[in-house]
């Protein structure tokens, strides 16, 4: 029998663009409102970068943040796990950029392309390389560019999402009161990839000026579609890590629900038995942050001293693919 190493989360970090995008800014562009926003999505205003700024920028300020934190140097690192859809380029990863930025000269770097739940997938994956001693301490972040990705002429989605990045480090614990990731859980179908997709800049439909005409660089989302699934398969995830690991709702400290939609959240706290009070709010500051909207929330909750040393989180997300899961750890 393979002993398993317990894997702690020692330091959490994010950055956020500083241009703060308030409901307002598309009343004037498209016809929506601040009441239609605020009401169906629970969205006031979200963060969007300024031109040029790309996904290893703010990456790279959210991990400098964790490692901080975690008071462990970048060149002690073996593993980064970016979790994006926004990449800086097609190629390379921004997981290597990353890694050349901060100069963490050991590491293996990498990419998981999940869409919201990439943070959860990344942890996923860091945990498994950690649990089996092939990695002593790892970078894991969530981060997204969802601003130059909207087609602001459809209010369906351009008031929706943000941008930023969270990062959480990773090491082995070292006795009790150290927390530990306890389970994750990553699932996906590929049946209901069109729900939520970016058709063209890929392989399918390569860069051209005839897809950049038809706005085919652009989200597209059936999102009523896509809110029925979100209920479903949050909900589903997260009582399967319960159950796996004999924990009741009543036992959980803090939830962190993916910040899509402040109606989905209130309705899986609700069926989880999940009281408001336990559960962390971003969505209304940050918008749909898709990838980074986990780590950040849970960095704030850190530093906010919401969440503390020992306090059990459950957090879960779902996104385009389709894609979902859900972590449960003592911080
Ligand atoms: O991270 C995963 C990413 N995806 C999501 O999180 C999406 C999950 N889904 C949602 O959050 C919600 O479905 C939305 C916020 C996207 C939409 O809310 P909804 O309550 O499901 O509205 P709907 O799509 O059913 O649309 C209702 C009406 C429609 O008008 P008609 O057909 O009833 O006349 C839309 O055209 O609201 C209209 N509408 C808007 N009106 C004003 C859609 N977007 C807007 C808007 N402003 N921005």
């Amino acid at each position: 029998m393979t002993f398993l190493k317990k894997v702690t989360i020692k330091g959490t970090g994010s950055y956020m663009p500083e241009r703060v995008v308030p409901n307002s800014y598309f009343e004037k562009i498209v016809d929506t409102s601040d009441e239609w926003i605020t009401t169906r999505t629970g969205i006031k205003e979200r963060r969007m970068i300024e031109k040029g700024q790309a996904m290893s920028d703010l990456a790279t300020l959210a991990s400098a943040s964790a490692l901080q934190m975690a008071d462990i140097s970048a060149e002690e690192l073996d593993l980064i796990i970016i979790g994006t859809s926004t990449a800086d380029m097609l190629s390379p990863s921004t997981g290597c950029l990353v890694q050349h930025r901060l100069g963490a000269k050991k590491a293996v770097a990498f990419d998981v392309n999940a869409a919201c739940p990439a943070f959860i997938y990344g942890l996923a994956v860091a945990q498994k390389f950690m649990q089996d001693g092939t990695y002593q301490k790892a970078l894991v972040v969530g981060g997204e560019i969802v601003s130059n990705r909207l087609d602001f002429k459809d209010r369906s989605t351009c008031v929706l999402f943000g941008d930023g990045a969270g990062a959480v480090v990773l090491g082995h614990g070292n006795g009790l009161g150290d927390g530990e990731i306890l389970s994750t859980d990553i699932e996906s179908d590929g049946d209901l990839w069109h729900l939520i997709h970016v058709p063209g800049g890929g392989s399918r439909l390569p860069a051209s000026h005839e897809m950049i005409n038809e706005g085919l660089q652009y989200v597209k989302m059936q999102g009523n579609e896509v809110f029925k699934h979100a209920i479903r398969t949050m909900v589903d995830s997260a009582k399967k890590i319960m159950s796996q690991q004999g924990i009741t709702s009543d036992e959980i400290d803090w939830f962190i629900p993916h910040q899509a939609n402040i109606r989905i959240m209130d309705v899986v706290a609700e069926r989880l038995g999940i009281p408001s009070e336990k559960v962390i709010v971003t969505v209304h500051k940050y918008g749909n942050t898709s990838a980074a909207s986990i780590p950040v929330a849970l960095d704030e909750a850190v530093r906010e001293g919401k969440i503390r040393k020992g306090d059990l989180v459950l957090a879960n997300s779902f996104g385009a693919g389709l894609t979902w899961g859900a972590t449960l750890f003592r911080f």
